[in-house]
């Protein structure tokens, strides 16, 4: 059975009462198939799945979508329930941040400096705070964090290692569509001509990442995501293309390195990323 709380007080009393190891999956809610695996992945491996759904208002600038932010409790639900999860925490805004904005938020760090955090400043601050917040409500053993929010998934596994808080974070690998979109809460607002396009982005990535596997060094394989996005379809702005190690640093030397993207498709701001690996320099 789900236990749907609501309160800090309930929360704290489900979590009590929870033995074993708990793992918990922190989403925004508007679930899809993306959040069934995150949710499969931590019924693997722990004894209790708790999950989290709390569209952050922290986390959005003025111009982004928070308003229009898709909310589906009722649907939520039913895929928390199907996929086994013990307890799912759903406050208001007031439970989370009971004394209005925090006056003091987690620093990213330089990491947020760039990608994401370029185009959406305070966005990590945000998110990080709000993912601290949640780690001392839930007291999780185990975090779940998807591989297609990378610069998240690096950070919050940062904040877990500055901060010394005792959970592991397990990142999961991206869902995607047969035809190799993305799945994100946020392609709902895509329409069909705009979903057509936003395949570019993971096209793209694949292109890179066939370059990398023919052991192609670094400047060619952004050269061949560049090539395969070409002019862009109409409506599709790229922001930004990288190539990192792992941790996201620069530059990145032969082995484990992350090809990423995002781009403006309609109004849709969307993001991808692939693992590669970069060969040794002949
Ligand atoms: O990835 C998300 O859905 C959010 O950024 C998170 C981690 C739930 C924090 O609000």
């Amino acid at each position: 059975m789900t236990e749907l709380v609501r309160t800090r007080a309930e929360l704290a009393k489900a979590r009590a009462a929870l033995t074993g190891t708990v793992g918990v999956v922190m989403t925004m809610g508007a679930l899809h198939a993306g959040h069934e695996t995150l949710l499969r992945a931590a019924r693997e491996r722990a004894d209790h799945v708790l999950v989290t759904i709390f569209v952050n208002p922290l986390q959005f600038g003025p111009n982004e979508d928070f308003d229009r932010y898709p909310r589906t409790l009722e649907a939520d639900l039913e895929v928390c329930r199907r996929a086994g999860a013990d307890v799912v925490f759903a406050p208001d805004r007031g439970e989370v941040y009971p004394d209005g904005e925090p006056l003091v938020r987690v620093d990213p760090g330089r990491l947020a400096d760039d990608l994401e955090g370029l185009s959406r400043p305070g966005f990590f601050h945000g998110v990080l705070t709000v993912v601290l917040k949640l780690f001392h409500l839930t007291r999780p053993d185990l975090a779940f964090f998807g591989e297609k929010d990378y610069q998240q998934l690096t950070l919050v596994r940062r904040m877990a290692r500055d901060f010394d808080v005792p959970v592991e974070v397990v990142g999961v690998p991206t869902v995607r569509e047969p035809d190799g979109l993305a799945l994100s809460s946020r392609n709902r607002y895509l329409s069909p001509p705009e979903r057509e396009a936003a395949l570019t982005l993971s096209a793209a990535l694949r292109a890179g990442a066939a370059a990398a596997d023919r052991g192609e060094p670094g400047g060619e394989v952004l050269a061949a995501v560049h090539r395969a996005l070409g002019d862009g379809p109409p409506g599709v702005e790229v922001d930004y293309v990288a190539l990192t190690d792992a941790d996201l640093e620069p530059g990145p030397p032969p082995g484990p390195a992350r090809l990423l993207i995002a781009a403006r498709v309609g109004t849709t701001r969307l993001i991808d990323n692939v693992a590669i690996r970069l060969a040794p320099r002949p």
